[in-house]
């Protein structure tokens, strides 16, 4: 069977396993291999693993307290609204990396600089959302490359998450939390619908 099907939510991890930063660093380099519109890979990642931090993220969690308690950190995922300030880096990289002309360079900078003001905020938070979305996925099958598990949180105050980590709240919109860990059980199976419901030919 595929690595990628036998992913499971995992809850409880031994608090006694911690991931280095070398290794986190590696984890989201390989994570940041996810597509994103126009390549501007807005996802943000705040990595709460102190215990100062996760007393931080508590009070804004319903529920999900084994995961802040055994895991090894609690990666909040959060998208920027600012993503279109890094344009000219990103560009200037892959000019620099030779796999883009310079003349396509000036042209989708020029292109974004048109675009950056009909754009509205919600239009970007919710492009943001898609591309951190996918982030989030890969980088739970990329934890596991690493013998490491994850949960998806949802369940906290999306309008309190910022403020709560010192972040800013008019940047930052909050996407999903992923806590990772060395597992501790193996997670219960769960079903999925039939194709049939989910899927349409046309
Ligand atoms: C957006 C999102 C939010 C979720 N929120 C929570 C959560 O707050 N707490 C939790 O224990 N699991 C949460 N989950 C995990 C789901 O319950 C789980 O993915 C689903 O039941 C399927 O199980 P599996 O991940 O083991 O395949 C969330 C998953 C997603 C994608």
């Amino acid at each position: 069977m595929s690595k990628l099907i036998e992913r499971r939510s995992i809850r409880k991890y031994d608090p006694t396993v911690k991931i280095t930063k070398k290794e986190m660093k590696e984890i989201i380099e390989k994570t940041n291999r996810a597509p994103s519109s126009m390549n501007m890979q807005p996802w943000r990642y705040f990595i709460v693993e102190s215990h100062a931090a996760k007393e931080k993220l508590r009070p804004v969690l319903y529920g999900n307290y084994l995961q802040l308690d055994t895991s090894a950190a609690m990666i909040c995922i959060f998208t920027d609204l600012k993503k279109y300030e890094y344009a000219e880096k990103i560009y200037d990289k892959a000019v620099a990396a030779g796999l883009m002309p310079e003349e396509v360079r000036e042209k989708q900078l020029r292109n974004i600089a048109n675009m950056i003001p009909t754009l509205s905020e919600e239009g970007i938070e919710k492009g943001g959302l898609i591309d951190s979305g996918l982030a989030a996925m890969q980088l739970m099958h990329v934890a596991r490359e690493h013998g490491y598990e994850t949960c998806s949180i949802g369940g906290f105050r999306h309008e309190k998450i910022a403020d709560a980590l010192g972040i800013d709240s008019k940047r930052y919109k909050p996407v999903l939390i992923l806590s990772i860990g060395k597992a501790a059980e193996d997670g219960y199976p769960s079903v999925r619908l039939d194709v049939e419901d989910v899927t349409t030919w046309l």
